[in-house]
């Protein structure tokens, strides 16, 4: 059961992607990615694609218990739950309908281990220390506090249990052919995350983020992600649907704010999509970190 409750989440902004009522945010907030539809396809593409390369690694054993924090539309949870068929886990979002959806994809596949609680990550309702593992997977990039963000979650911990945080980094992006208007298109949608109080450059930052919030044996792992054409799943599932498509989904707000002229715009998306052709190559990096809480 989905209980109502506050969120502290930056302003929405128009993206410009068709937002279809039944998944629109019950508030005028958000993020720069959005509530629609066609988020919710990226999402669960990008979890399809990215799988083995960010949670080859993610196990936890049976009878622990584990708070997924932002959990969105269950794109990662499917993979947290059905991997670890033995653990327990609790999962919270601040979007009752990104939580709807979660739910419904969790009872499709029939995985008994899942609850979901609305909740806000700088309000949560549980008693400190209550979970042995914490996993939070691309949420941090939207936080004005990441830090904050890390610290709140670790009193959630119990002594000796792992924090588990994955980001991505639009910085770590290059591709052939090489475009400088392809270029100024991402570093717009930089730009205007970090306007909205966010930080799509948070990858490099997990390490000292994660140290800085009092966790101990903090490791970082990068995990490209390569794309040519002898990857077709990848050209589809990565490269377009996921990166190029978000990046489109917010030339509205990018014009709006003057940040590039249309023309520069457009010229900067057909160069990016150049990297999608059977002579083009695309890379980007994720970062994975975990950390110990003190203590056993
Ligand atoms: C980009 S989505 C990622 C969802 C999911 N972790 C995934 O990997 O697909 C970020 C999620 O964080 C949630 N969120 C943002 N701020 C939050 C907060 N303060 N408390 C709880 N959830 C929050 C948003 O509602 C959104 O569902």
């Amino acid at each position: 059961m989905i209980k109502a409750g506050t969120c502290s989440i930056i302003p929405r902004v128009k993206t410009g992607i068709h937002v279809i009522p039944k998944v629109q945010h019950m508030t005028n907030t958000g993020y720069v990615h959005g509530y629609s539809e066609r988020e919710a396809e990226r999402l669960l593409d990008q979890a399809q694609t990215l799988t083995s390369l960010l949670h080859y690694d993610t196990h936890y054993p049976a009878g622990s218990r584990v708070l997924e924090a932002g959990c969105g539309i269950g794109a990662q949870t499917l993979t947290l739950a059905s991997q670890s068929p033995g653990a327990e886990f609790i999962c919270i979002d601040c979007s009752p309908l990104s939580l709807a959806q979660a739910e419904e994809r969790v009872m499709a596949a029939r995985l008994g281990n899942v609850r979901f609680q609305q909740a806000d990550i700088f309000n949560l309702p549980f008693p400190p220390g209550s979970f042995d593992h914490v996993f939070v997977c691309f949420v941090l990039e939207h936080l004005p506090d990441p830090h904050g963000a890390l610290v709140r979650l670790k009193a959630m911990i119990r002594p000796g249990g792992t924090i588990t945080v994955v980001e991505g980094d639009h910085g770590s992006t290059f591709f052939h052919p090489d475009s400088r208007d392809a270029r100024k298109v991402i570093d717009c949608l930089v730009t205007l995350q970090a306007r909205m109080g966010g930080n799509s450059l948070i990858g490099r930052e997990l390490y000292p983020l994660l140290t800085a919030a009092g966790y101990s044996d903090v490791a970082v792992s990068p995990r490209m992600v390569y794309v040519d054409a002898s990857r077709p799943d990848l050209v589809e599932g990565f490269n377009k649907q996921t990166f190029v498509s978000m990046v489109e989904g917010v030339r509205d707000e990018t014009l709006k704010q003057g940040l590039v002229s249309s023309e520069d715009w457009d010229r900067g998306i057909r160069d990016l999509y150049r990297s999608c052709e059977p002579y083009g190559v695309f890379c980007y990096t994720f970062f994975k970190g975990t950390g110990h809480t003190g203590g056993r």
